[in-house]
């Protein structure tokens, strides 16, 4: 699409509190369309708990119809420009609606005490080292249902963002890592022990992408059923300082 009818679609955002909305219609353009990522209650899954009193992204109606129409480039969040104007100013509205009277998030155990317990696993000297994604708001990031999957089977839902890769060297030495950046010629990995690895492809052996794998272990066995609940509490109030 071109700029120029974005931004005309934009001239038109059709101010929520002046429209009339078609509830019934909007529930099913989130439905088919959104719930997806965002849970059929807006809290969250893969993708942002958009049923908040305030979106970290849109402060105002113009700015949540721009981010819905538009995505959120760099992010997991697709555009639906193609929906049209009249749904997108619908499905604004209906996010409007899952944030004005959200349920409180119950979360399961205590984040007191998951803090510590986040303390006392290895979890930041991969978090806090940029091999593991950063965690300071993974809580309006993802649901409790996707936080607690995480802890018990990371490799089931890996983000986009993050892949695994196994260079193998011309003298046969192996590097697996996380892809920190990559273009035609060269290819940067981080090491589990947060070691950055720098290669020129034309060199390598061998470049090996995993999709889906996980270096991070699984906590299921080796904590216990509250220690994950207070883990995932701990998680869920990681809101970026707010
Ligand atoms: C493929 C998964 C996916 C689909 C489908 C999707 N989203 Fe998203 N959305 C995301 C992710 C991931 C984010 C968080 C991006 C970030 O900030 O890193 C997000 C962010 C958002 C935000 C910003 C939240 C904030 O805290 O400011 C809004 C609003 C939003 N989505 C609305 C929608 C609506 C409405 C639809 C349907 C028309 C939709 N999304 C479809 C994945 C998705
Ligand atoms: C060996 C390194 C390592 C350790 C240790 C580790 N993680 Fe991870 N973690 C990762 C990587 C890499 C990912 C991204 C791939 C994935 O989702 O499996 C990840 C993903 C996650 C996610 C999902 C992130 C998202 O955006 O969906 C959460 C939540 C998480 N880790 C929490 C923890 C907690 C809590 C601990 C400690 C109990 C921990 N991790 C220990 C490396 C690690």
């Amino acid at each position: 699409m071109t700029a120029i009818l974005f931004l005309a679609l934009l001239q038109q955002a059709p101010a929520a509190d002046r429209m009339k909305v078609d509830w019934e219609r909007a529930r099913k353009i989130y439905m088919a369309n959104c719930a997806g990522c965002h849970g059929p209650e807006g809290r969250g899954g893969k993708g942002a708990d958009l049923a908040v009193p305030k979106l970290r992204r849109a402060a105002n109606d113009e700015q949540l119809f721009r981010i819905i129409l538009g995505g959120i480039p760099g992010t997991e969040m697709p555009p639906s420009w193609y929906l049209g104007q009249n749904s997108v100013a619908l499905v604004t509205a209906y996010v409007r609606k899952l944030g004005a009277a959200p349920d409180p998030v119950r979360t399961p155990g205590d984040p007191a005490k998951g803090k510590l317990v986040y303390a006392s696993q290895s979890c930041a000297g991969c978090h806090d080292r940029g091999f593991g994604p950063p965690l300071d708001e993974i809580g309006i990031r993802r649901s409790l249902a996707h936080l607690r999957q995480s802890l018990e089977d990371p490799a089931a839902e890996v983000p986009e963002e993050f892949l695994m890769m196994r260079a193998t060297t011309a003298l046969g030495k192996q590097i697996t890592g996380a892809r920190l950046n990559e273009d035609t010629f060269t290819v940067q990995i981080t090491d589990a022990t947060g070691k950055l690895h720098s290669f020129r492809k034309a060199e390598l052996k061998k470049l090996d992408r995993l999709p889906g794998a996980s270096p991070m272990p699984s906590y299921k066995g080796t904590l216990s059923a509250a220690e994950i609940d207070d883990l995932v509490s701990f998680l869920a109030a990681q809101r970026g300082g707010r």
